[in-house]
């Protein structure tokens, strides 16, 4: 978390290096800053931090300041919070776990910690205006992790002509065991917004113990989605980095697949991710990736994942990072070499629905792994 923090802090400096004007702008939030996201057709700046949200002009001048916190509230509780019924709620931090622009419907969509991770749409031109926000509906509406220390990803992507939420998030000691989830960004076939687009569009955490991941980031290629969470686990001891990949239209999640994603040097393994970025990779490094795998063919819309990892020293303590470089279709190919596997030889991939408790296919997957740069 820290890190990312830093890392936000950086982008806010390349808002402040790069501003046309002469003078030094900066804007500073009292709180900690949990999320910014820039609108790039009108350069308005929308930031999330610890129990308010901020619309910032481009040239970082407040326009408009929300408070959304603290509130009365309870992790054990199921909102709305009432005092008779939920005695142990306190004043309680609003920490925001996502901040999401929906350009097709001029809205963005702002979750927090509180009231177990309830989401709310608001206007894009005005943030004090709430379009959608329902806390009475219980359980499908808990959308993000209500615990400030278990990170929540999320993506809004069209879905034949909708608009849908794929969410990743860690599970949180109070929190529904819900991991991976797509959700409804209108209301259809009954749905109300923020519900899952259908009973079955989300994975559970396999495991009873909580905060086992820690979701690094999600984005999406062609007809996939994609996600990168670090795992930690507990018997065997391990950490990992993990991408996990579902088709986008596949509201079944059948297709839902895991592998390892794995960075190394010549002392081991990387087991920790910090932060992830898919991107087209210039001439040169697209180049170079089809020679090291021998391909025939340039692979020109071949996307790279460019991740900074990191692992701590065991004998000393002293943490060393790196950044790992994989080409997108490679680690297709090797899920689908994987998934093959499963199915033909029964070998220990992981399946999420196919096999899940009669043949798991043993939960630790083949890994992916990247040279360093
Ligand atoms: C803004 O970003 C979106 C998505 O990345 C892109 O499709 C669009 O062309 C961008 N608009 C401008 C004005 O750069
Ligand atoms: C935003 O909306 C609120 C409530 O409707 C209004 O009071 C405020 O003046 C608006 N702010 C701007 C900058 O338009
Ligand atoms: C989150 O982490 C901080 C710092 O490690 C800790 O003080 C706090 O108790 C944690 N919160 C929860 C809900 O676990
Ligand atoms: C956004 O979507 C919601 C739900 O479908 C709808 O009620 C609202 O009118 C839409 N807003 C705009 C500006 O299109
Ligand atoms: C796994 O990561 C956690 C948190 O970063 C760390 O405390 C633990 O020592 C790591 N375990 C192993 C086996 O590396
Ligand atoms: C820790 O050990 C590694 C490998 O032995 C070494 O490269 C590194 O300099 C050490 N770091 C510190 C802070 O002693
Ligand atoms: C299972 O997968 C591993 C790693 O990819 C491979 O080395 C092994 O040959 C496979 N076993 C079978 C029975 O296919």
């Amino acid at each position: 978390m820290a890190l990312w923090i830093w890392t936000l802090s950086i982008l806010s400096c390349f808002c402040i290096t790069f501003s046309r004007s002469e003078e030094l702008k900066f804007f500073q939030s009292a709180t900690e800053l949990n999320h910014l996201t820039v609108d790039n057709d009108t350069g308005i700046i929308y930031l999330g931090v610890v129990n308010a949200l901020y619309q910032l002009t481009e040239n970082l001048v407040v326009r408009i300041h929300v408070e959304t916190g603290p509130r009365k509230d309870n992790k054990k509780c199921t909102p709305p919070i009432e005092e008779n019924q939920c005695k142990e709620a306190v004043l309680t931090d609003n920490y925001n776990k996502l901040l999401l622009l929906n350009k097709e419907n001029k809205t963005i969509v702002v979750c927090g910690s509180l009231f177990k991770g309830i989401c709310a749409t608001r206007d894009l031109e005005n943030i004090t205006k709430v379009t959608h926000y329902v806390e009475t509906s219980g359980e499908k509406s808990f959308v993000a992790s209500n615990d400030e220390n278990v990170s929540t990803v999320g993506l809004i992507t069209s879905l034949d002509n909708d608009q849908v939420l794929f969410v990743g998030k860690g599970n949180g000691p109070n929190d529904n065991g819900i991991i991976i989830s797509t959700r409804q960004l209108h209301e259809k076939d009954g749905k109300d917004i923020f519900e899952m687009y259908s009973d079955s569009a989300a994975v559970k955490s396999a495991y009873h113990s909580s905060s086992t991941q820690q979701f690094v980031t999600v984005f999406e290629d062609k007809n996939y989605v994609y996600f990168i969470f670090n795992q930690q686990e507990k018997q065997p001891v391990n950490n990992r980095t993990l991408i996990a990949r579902l088709c986008k239209d596949d509201a079944h999640y059948y297709s839902y697949f895991e592998m390892d994603l794995g960075c190394k040097d010549e002392d081991g393994s990387y087991d920790h991710c910090h932060s992830a970025y898919v991107t087209t990779p210039g001439e040169e490094l697209a180049k170079s990736m089809a020679q090291q795998r021998q391909a025939t063919d340039s692979a020109s819309d071949d996307k790279v994942l460019v991740a900074l990892f990191s692992k701590v020293n065991k004998d000393n303590g002293s943490l060393k990072s790196a950044m790992c470089v994989f080409s997108l279709r490679h680690i297709n190919e090797k899920m689908e070499k994987n998934r093959d596997d499963c199915y033909t030889n029964k070998n220990t991939s992981m399946f999420y629905k196919l096999f899940a408790v009669e043949n798991p296919c043993g939960p630790h997957g083949q890994v992916i792994s990247a040279s360093m740069l």
